[in-house]
């Protein structure tokens, strides 16, 4: 663990520091320009993040450096502001938003890739409210011509820059666990659909794909795991096997140790029926029964809220938890050859949903006695829960 950590934390400094100081090579200006791909990037079929930053992109960037500057204790304010320099991923979780993709790609750095979310299904978040979408069921056709069609027309203008995707987190998972509620019900063919069309108009040479497979304590349980990868498996090949895709995303928005052994919930009467009890076992675990169903199967990791563990009272509570830090930098020295990078998913500091009890989005997981309060919508800026995370950060920032 002890010698995870210092890798990691030698890796981000490396990323922070790699490019020359202003006084040795001129100002920052000219070393950002110097720094694009010339000719168009092929990812392939290797490791996309072995050779490359996850580039920190202005959206997030700015919300962390606002709120550093709204601290009063200085010394809390500049670790804070560390924390801009951590490469995040960007959610494109509405419409509107994708005005701001082009910002975030155009000018990505060679040794860079640009890391984003696709978010967007009708009907989205059928098992909880907190995160439920713009898009409602039934509207597929929006979602494929104004949603992911503009998405790709512009990654089209930058075959020169480097992209990552998580293509659609909750979606598939929730229709292996949660198809008893007519809300899954009523979504399930849309996420299908809406996720193939996804991956098929998405597979571009410079494009790197990772499906969302929840985590070890969701599609993890031994029963989970065959009828979890086979749902994946079976989206991707309807979409004609894209070879963009290289594998699945785990632990997104999540809370799980990477590899705490024993695992946080070893302990409880149920964990006889879950060896997955933690994302490195999970992994360990999904990767071959997902390669055997027929889908590439490499991982990567939402590191980006794990630091403390203990605090949940239950596996599956998901929202705002109160005392968690922000975890391990993003680096693809992970330790094990199925998993390609530790990335940041969720970008520490927006909120997972509402507390408000009176909210048409609350969701009772967000009143839950282990969940943070107050907290505002999901994926507004909570300042007080983001101090809390880069005060229990592991490493330190
Ligand atoms: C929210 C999104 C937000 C994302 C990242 C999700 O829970 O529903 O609106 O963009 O988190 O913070």
């Amino acid at each position: 663990m002890k010698g995870l950590f210092s890798a990691v934390l030698a890796s981000a400094i490396t990323g922070v520091f790699a490019l020359p100081s202003p006084t040795e090579n001129g100002p920052i200006t000219a070393r950002a320009a110097q720094a694009a791909c010339a000719t168009p990037v092929t990812i392939g079929s290797g490791n996309p993040f072995a050779s490359r930053t996850i580039y920190a992109n202005k959206f997030y960037s700015s919300e962390v450096v606002s709120a550093a500057a709204a601290m009063t204790d200085t010394a809390l304010a500049a670790a804070a502001k560390k924390v801009a320099d951590v490469g995040t991923f960007m959610w494109i979780d509405t419409r509107a938003k994708i005005d701001i993709v082009e910002d975030t790609i155009k000018d990505v750095p060679c040794d860079h890739i640009a890391a984003l979310v696709i978010y967007d299904l009708p009907g989205r978040d059928c098992a909880a409210k907190a995160s439920n979408g713009e898009l409602a069921v039934g509207e597929l056709d929006i979602y494929k011509s104004q949603y992911i069609d503009p998405i790709v027309t512009i990654f089209k203008k930058y075959p020169n820059v480097a992209i990552a995707l998580v293509i659609e987190p909750d979606s598939l998972p929730n229709l292996v666990t949660n198809s008893n509620l007519q809300t899954c019900k009523d979504s399930a063919s849309g996420y299908r659909d809406g996720v193939a069309y996804a991956l098929k108009q998405l597979n571009l040479p410079n494009i790197a794909m990772y499906i969302d497979a929840g985590h070890g304590g969701w599609l993890g349980w031994n029963d989970n795991l065959k009828p979890g990868a086979k749902e994946l498996a079976t989206v991707y090949k309807t979409a004609g096997s894209p070879s963009s895709v290289h594998g699945f995303a785990t632990n997104v928005a999540g809370w799980n140790s990477f590899d705490l052994s024993p695992g946080e919930f070893s302990k409880a009467t149920d964990a006889q029926w879950n060896k997955a009890q933690n994302e490195k076992t999970y992994v360990t675990l999904f990767a071959p029964e997902l390669k055997s169903a027929g889908m590439p199967s490499q991982a990567i990791v939402d590191t980006g809220r794990n630091a403390v563990t203990g605090l949940r009272k239950e596996w599956g509570d998901w929202c705002n938890v109160n005392g968690a830090g922000f975890g391990a930098r993003p680096t693809s020295d992970t330790g094990s050859s199925l998993v390609d990078s530790f990335v940041w998913v969720k970008p520490g500091g927006e909120s997972d949903g509402t507390s408000d009890s009176t909210a048409t989005r609350y969701d009772s997981f967000c009143g839950k006695d282990d969940a943070f309060k107050p907290s505002p919508e999901a994926g507004a800026w909570n300042q007080a829960y983001f101090e809390m995370l880069v005060k229990n950060a592991k490493p330190a920032f």
